[in-house]
């Protein structure tokens, strides 16, 4: 089993984007040192986290989606430790113990949201807010603009359009409610399933990167980055 990859404080250009969506429950960065306190008069606080800024629960017309509590490992567990999830996962834990301990995370905790269908929870998603990289003169203006997004579906409920309207919410959500900029999600290139939910929400390729990511069979695998701009979204619904 490979363990969650940490994210590089390394804030380069080629950097920025280093996690994918199935990574995700690694500890968030903090946000970076904007400017010398000693000699700044007014410094700036940070905003509240991301889902403190949000109404729950949030509804669609057949979904309800709201911030995952610490009882929602066990419902999670059982679609996420299934074979056919879990090889697109960064992390698959062997027991629910060894899962609950990682679910239970405050930093996942707080970049994680549930999806529920007629009150049963049928997936979960991520929705991490973080700084673009920015250089340093005008790093203030770049602190928290951005999102990376993921995704999991229960096997028993995919096919029906539903991690669609749960992700077109979350577009919502992102765009509307927390004014970002632009958000951003990874996943193998084999992943068709993810990719084609992205492409079905108008988001757009803009990275492939050849055998790139290691998956747990021993394989360099190829991986897409996939982004959309506040300004991109299409048809006024996503
Ligand atoms: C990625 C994943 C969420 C996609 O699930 P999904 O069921 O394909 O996505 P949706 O729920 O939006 O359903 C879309 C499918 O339902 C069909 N559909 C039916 N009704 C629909 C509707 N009202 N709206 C949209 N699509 C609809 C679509 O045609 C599509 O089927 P197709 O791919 O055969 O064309 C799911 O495969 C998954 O959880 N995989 C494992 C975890 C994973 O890979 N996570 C991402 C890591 S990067």
């Amino acid at each position: 089993m490979t363990t969650e990859p940490r994210r590089s404080r390394d804030r380069s250009p080629t950097s920025r984007s280093s996690t994918a969506c199935w990574q995700a429950c690694e500890t968030s960065e903090l946000p970076s040192c904007q400017s010398d306190r000693s000699t700044s008069r007014t410094p700036t606080r940070s905003p509240p986290p991301a889902f403190h800024r949000l109404e729950w629960p949030a509804r669609t017309e057949r979904l309800t989606l709201r911030p995952a509590r610490e009882d929602d490992a066990e419902p999670t567990w059982r679609f996420r430790r299934q074979e056919s999830v879990g090889r697109w996962l960064a992390a698959v834990p062997h027991s629910l113990e060894d899962y609950r301990a990682m679910f239970e995370e405050p930093d996942r905790l707080a970049t994680t949201l549930i999806v529920e269908r007629d009150a049963e929870v049928i997936g979960d998603l991520m929705l991490k807010v973080e700084d673009a990289w920015a250089q340093t003169e005008v790093a203030v203006r770049a602190r928290g603009v951005q999102a990376e997004l993921g995704w999991v579906l229960d096997p028993a409920h995919t096919g029906h359009g539903y991690e669609t309207e749960a992700v077109r919410e979350l577009l919502r959500l992102c765009f509307d409610e927390l004014d970002l900029r632009r958000v951003v999600a990874k996943c193998f290139s084999d992943n068709e399933a993810s990719w084609r939910l992205m492409e079905r929400l108008g988001m757009r390729r803009e990275l492939h990167a050849v055998r790139e990511s290691l998956h747990r069979s021993g394989e360099w695998l190829d991986v897409y980055g996939y982004a959309m701009l506040a300004c991109e979204r299409k048809g006024g619904t996503t």
